[in-house]
C-alpha cells in the first residue's frame, strides 16, 4: 500500500515537472491538450494513452474545476487563465471566445459575462508589446557608456523617435488640465482654493537612475520655474508629455569670454558669455529638444506656461565627484558690460547674447519627490 502510494506521488511528481518543463505553463498546456482532442485523431499518428496522460488529464481537471471556483466566486475568468488562453492562439480574441464557448459554456451571452473584455484586451496588449517605458530603458541601456552621445549618432535618433511616441498614461500619469492645476499628487488643496497655487512645488518622479543615465519626470505646476542651470558634459533628452512649457536655452560662447568687475553684479563674481539658442514654448508636439555639452542649449530655463510634464532622459546623470555637479545662473543682457575692457564685439545680433553669473540655488525653487506610478522596469 506504501509503495503503491510512494508511486502515484512519483508520477505526479514527475508529471508536473514534465508540464512545467515545457515552453507552456501548466494552464496553457491544459488549453493546448483540449485543442488537440477536439482535432480528428490521425489514423498514421494514433494515439495511445499513457499513465503520464492520466496523470496530466488529472491536473489539468484540478486546474479546471479551480478555475470554475474562481468563475463561481468573482463571476468572470480569472485574468490569468485569459492571459494564458491569449498565449496559446496568439492574441487571436476571436479564437479564445471560440474555445471559451466550445470548451467551458453553452451560449455567447454567458461568455460575455465570464471573460471581461478589458482583462482580454490588456492580456493581449502586454504579450503584444513590453511597456514603452522598458523599451525607452533597453535601448538608453544598450546606448548610453557614461559619455555623452555626439548628436549625429544613429541610436539618438532612434531614442528621440521612441520618447516622441511616448504618451502620460505610458509612465502612470494623468494629463493635469488648466481648470485642474493643484499640481501632482498635492492633497488637501481644492480645486477651488487658489491660495496655495503660487507655493506649489515641481514634483520630482525618479524612474530609474544607474551609472550611465537617469530617466525622470518633472511635473510642473503652472507658472513654476526651474531656474537657468547647466549639465555640465551631459546630454538631456526631454520629452513633454503634457502641457505648455517656455524654454529659454543658452550655450556657452567658446572659447570662453570672462570678465569680473566690481558694479553691477553681486558679489563680483566673474560673468561667462553665452549665446542665446532657445527662446520657445514647446507642447507634446515639439521636436524633442536635445542639448550636448557643447550645443543644443546646455543651459537653460524652464518656465510652466500651463500644467505641464516632462520626462527627461539625462546620460551621463549629474554626479558631483566626477565634475558633473549642477549650477545655478543669473543672465544679464549683453549690453550690462559690452563696454568692459577685453570684451570683443560678437557676431549677430548682441541680444543674441547673454552675460551668465553662477548663484546659489534659487530659495524660492521647491522641488518635491513624488512616487513614479508607471510600469515597473525589470532592469
Ligand atoms: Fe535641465
Amino acid at each position: 500500500m506504501k509503495t503503491s502510494m510512494s508511486i502515484i506521488v512519483f508520477f505526479f511528481f514527475v508529471t508536473f515537472l514534465a508540464i512545467s518543463a515545457s515552453s507552456l505553463n501548466p494552464e496553457e498546456t491544459c488549453i493546448q491538450r483540449n485543442i488537440n482532442r477536439s482535432q480528428p485523431p490521425s489514423s498514421s499518428l494514433e494515439h495511445k494513452a499513457s499513465k503520464f496522460d492520466f496523470l496530466v488529464d488529472k491536473l489539468c481537471s484540478d486546474m479546471a474545476r479551480a478555475v470554475m471556483f474562481s468563475v463561481r466566486i468573482t463571476g468572470k475568468f480569472p485574468s490569468h487563465y485569459v492571459k494564458a488562453m491569449c498565449n496559446v492562439f496568439g492574441n487571436d480574441e476571436k479564437k479564445v471566445k471560440e474555445y471559451v464557448m466550445k470548451n467551458w459554456l453553452g451560449g455567447e451571452k454567458v461568455l460575455l459575462n465570464l471573460v471581461s473584455k478589458k482583462d482580454l484586451h490588456m492580456a493581449s496588449r502586454n504579450q503584444e508589446k513590453s511597456p514603452k517605458v522598458q523599451e525607452l530603458y533597453d535601448l538608453c541601456k544598450e546606448t548610453f557608456t557614461g559619455k555623452a552621445p555626439s548628436p549625429a549618432s544613429m541610436p539618438v535618433q532612434k531614442l528621440c523617435s521612441v520618447l516622441d511616441s511616448v504618451s502620460p498614461a505610458d509612465v502612470g500619469l494623468e494629463e493635469v488640465s488648466q481648470d485642474d492645476d493643484r499640481g501632482y499628487g498635492v492633497s488637501g488643496v481644492s480645486r477651488f482654493n487658489r491660495v496655495g497655487r503660487w507655493a506649489q512645488p515641481i514634483t520630482f518622479l525618479d524612474i530609474h537612475e544607474c551609472d550611465t543615465f537617469t530617466m525622470c519626470i518633472f511635473c510642473f505646476p503652472t507658472s513654476s520655474v526651474i531656474p537657468l542651470h547647466d549639465h555640465p558634459e551631459m546630454a538631456v533628452f526631454s520629452k513633454i508629455l503634457y502641457g505648455s512649457l517656455h524654454v529659454k536655452a543658452y550655450d556657452w560662447v567658446e572659447p570662453p569670454c570672462i570678465i569680473t568687475q566690481n558694479k553691477g553684479v553681486p558679489g563680483s563674481l566673474p560673468a561667462r558669455l553665452a549665446k542665446l539658442v532657445s527662446d520657445k514654448v514647446i507642447t507634446p508636439q515639439s521636436e524633442i529638444p536635445v542639448l550636448y555639452p557643447k550645443t543644443g542649449g546646455n543651459l537653460h530655463c524652464f518656465t510652466a506656461l500651463t500644467p505641464c510634464a516632462v520626462l527627461d532622459i539625462l546620460t551621463p546623470p549629474y554626479k558631483e565627484s566626477a565634475g558633473r555637479s549642477c549650477s545655478y545662473y543669473m543672465d544679464y543682457p549683453f549690453s550690462t558690460f559690452a563696454l568692459e575692457k577685453g570684451v570683443k564685439t560678437v557676431e549677430g545680433k548682441e541680444d543674441e547674447y547673454a552675460w551668465l553669473v553662477q548663484i546659489d540655488t534659487p530659495d524660492d525653487l521647491h522641488m518635491r519627490p513624488g512616487s513614479y506610478t508607471g510600469p515597473t522596469i525589470r532592469v
